[in-house]
């Protein structure tokens, strides 16, 4: 049955360069939508620009920009930096656009009974004229008394705390003292969306893991939910109020919905109205990192929910990503960002070494660059290219680049490794399903070394000497169609190595390869050059 699925990645700030943890989220998506589609079903992949908010707007004011530019700037970028890595969004999109304006409005309405006016406190800073936002103080942490935490959070002791309750308290842009004001602000009563998010949670098949520390926070009053900033910001503001802008993380997940209502308007047979809003069947995946889960998991499908427009029906939470078990650190020199390891190694190396540490569940995944090298090289070169190197040599010196037509059915011994390659392809199948590519991974450097050993066994070389001409082709085009399904089965891992493999044989690149009956190749090409782990230092 064809699926109609909507996968998303988590919508990049437009206030600095990708760095390889989006790329291993991006991947890792990519991934999955490149396999679904390759079986037939209608996917549709969506991200785009995070693009507002009071961070985005200081960073293009200390460079001096208009943040019209500077966010620009940005996009072009990451996309850049996308589609080094192939990452194959069907749109790629930005919060700050004309359908998510629309949308925002839209929404704004539609969850109107679930809205109240508040008057709060808030620090302002006198020199900025403006209020900040609680990572633009920092102070001395009230519980544990540490100097210099965030106005939300201390990363010594752990606690959560409101940036009034810290000691000391300086605004970061100016060092200067904040006054505290009164501001009135719009609140989005999420206690009243309670027991649906606890349904929502039941019901969407989440990882185990997400949904238990989904519970933990939604076993106690939630707390309702502020969508208001204060001008200056960098946002859109809000119909029927003066210098008020929708909060960021308000208008950025209807980015997703807006990405696809711009995808729709440049295909004929799309329509937001059948995909995503009030009354669809689609099927709606957003892949996150386990620092928003809060945002996707809780305010997201209350949002949605209030406004009546179709609710996500899962979230694929995954882990952070470490360089030697450590975060990534500009002053350890061990962030990397996206264009830097392109400028090293190819996309393809990295989306393969990613893919053999993935699986369905929110565990950190670790970079080391010298078990990186010794993975790509043994098992993509030493293994996978090998198969196809070696068999493809012979039948280009012995049979004209000529494929043997009945190589399936000729010899009892290539019967057996096909029954292997269908049992591969099943479970490889079953692995990409349910997002578990280190198996694939696994099963296929496995399967690898299975097709390495047949031919070692059968030596075909030698049958050439002994004259067993008729064995010798058989075998090598036995080999030569493992090595090409081997390739089509990676394709959603290694999408350069499977296009340049299936140009090579001058095949299409589909699940199942077929060889036409009369079918002949040339000279093999390089198809993957070792790499050298010590390149990245
Ligand atoms: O955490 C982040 O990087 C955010 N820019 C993700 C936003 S996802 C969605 F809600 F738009
Ligand atoms: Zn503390």
């Amino acid at each position: 049955m064809t699926r109609r699925i909507i996968v998303t990645t988590a919508l990049c700030y437009s206030n600095g360069p990708l760095h390889l943890g989006h790329i291993l989220e991006q991947t890792q998506a990519d991934i999955w939508v490149r396999y679904l589609k390759q079986k037939g079903h209608q996917c549709i992949f969506l991200s785009g620009e995070d693009a507002h908010g009071t961070p985005i707007m200081v960073a293009a004011k200390k460079q001096g920009l208009d943040v019209e530019n500077y966010i620009a700037s940005i996009a072009e970028s990451h996309l850049s930096d996308i589609k080094g890595f192939q990452i194959n969004y069907d749109y790629y999109h930005s919060t700050h656009s004309d359908e998510n304006k629309e949308l925002c409005e839209d929404i704004f309405d539609r969850i109107q009974p679930h809205i109240e006016k508040r008057t709060i406190e808030q620090f302002f800073d006198v020199h900025e004229k403006m209020f900040l936002p609680d990572r633009f103080i920092k102070g001395t942490c009230p519980k544990c008394g540490a100097k210099e935490q965030y106005g939300d959070s201390c990363e010594v002791c752990g606690a959560f705390y409101q940036p009034t309750q810290l000691i000391d308290p300086h605004s970061t842009l100016t060092n200067t003292t904040p006054e505290i004001r009164k501001t009135d602000h719009l609140f989005f009563k999420l206690s009243e969306l309670q027991p649906f998010i606890c349904k929502w949670l039941e019901e969407s098949n989440i990882q185990d893991a997400a949904k238990n520390k989904l519970s933990e926070w939604t076993s106690e009053t939630l707390h309702d939910w502020d969508i208001t900033r204060d001008a200056p910001y960098f946002g859109f503001l809000i119909p029927g109020y003066k210098d008020k802008y929708f909060y960021v993380w308000m208008d950025a997940p209807i980015g997703y919905i807006a990405a696809l209502k711009a995808y729709c308007s440049t295909r004929d047979e799309l329509n937001i109205e059948d995909l995503w809003w009030e009354n669809t069947q689609s099927e709606i995946y957003h892949f996150v990192g386990k620092d928003i889960m809060y945002f996707h998991g809780v305010f997201w499908p209350a949002v949605l929910k209030a406004a009546n427009i179709q609710t996500p029906t899962s979230l694929f939470t995954h882990g952070f990503l470490t360089i030697n078990k450590e975060k990534m650190s500009k002053s350890k020199g061990t962030f990397i960002s996206a264009a830097k390891y392109l400028e090293t190694y190819p996309s393809d190396a990295l989306r393969y070494y990613f893919a053999s540490k993935l699986n369905d569940q929110i565990q950190d995944i670790d970079i080391n660059w010298e078990d990186f090298a010794q993975k790509v090289n043994s098992d993509i070169v030493g293994k996978i290219v090998n198969i196809g190197s070696r068999c493809s040599k012979i039948i280009i010196n012995h049979f004209d680049g000529n494929i043997k037509s009945n190589f399936e059915d000729s010899l009892p011994e290539n019967k057996d490794l096909l029954i292997a390659l269908e049992e591969l392809i099943t479970q490889v199948d079953d692995a990409y399903h349910q997002r578990k590519f280190s198996i694939v991974v696994k099963l296929i450097s496995t399967f690898a070394d299975h097709t390495n050993q047949f031919i070692a066994d059968h030596a075909p070389w030698k049958l050439v000497k002994e004259n067993q001409m008729d064995r010798a082709h058989s075998l090598c085009s036995m080999g030569l169609f493992a090595f090409a399904q081997i390739i089509a089965l990676l394709y959603p891992v290694t999408p350069t190595l499977a296009k340049n493999t299936f140009s090579y044989l001058g095949l299409p690149i589909t699940w199942r390869v077929a060889f036409p009956d009369y079918f002949s190749i040339s000279s093999f090409p390089r198809l993957f050059e070792r790499i050298d782990a010590d390149a990245i230092s």
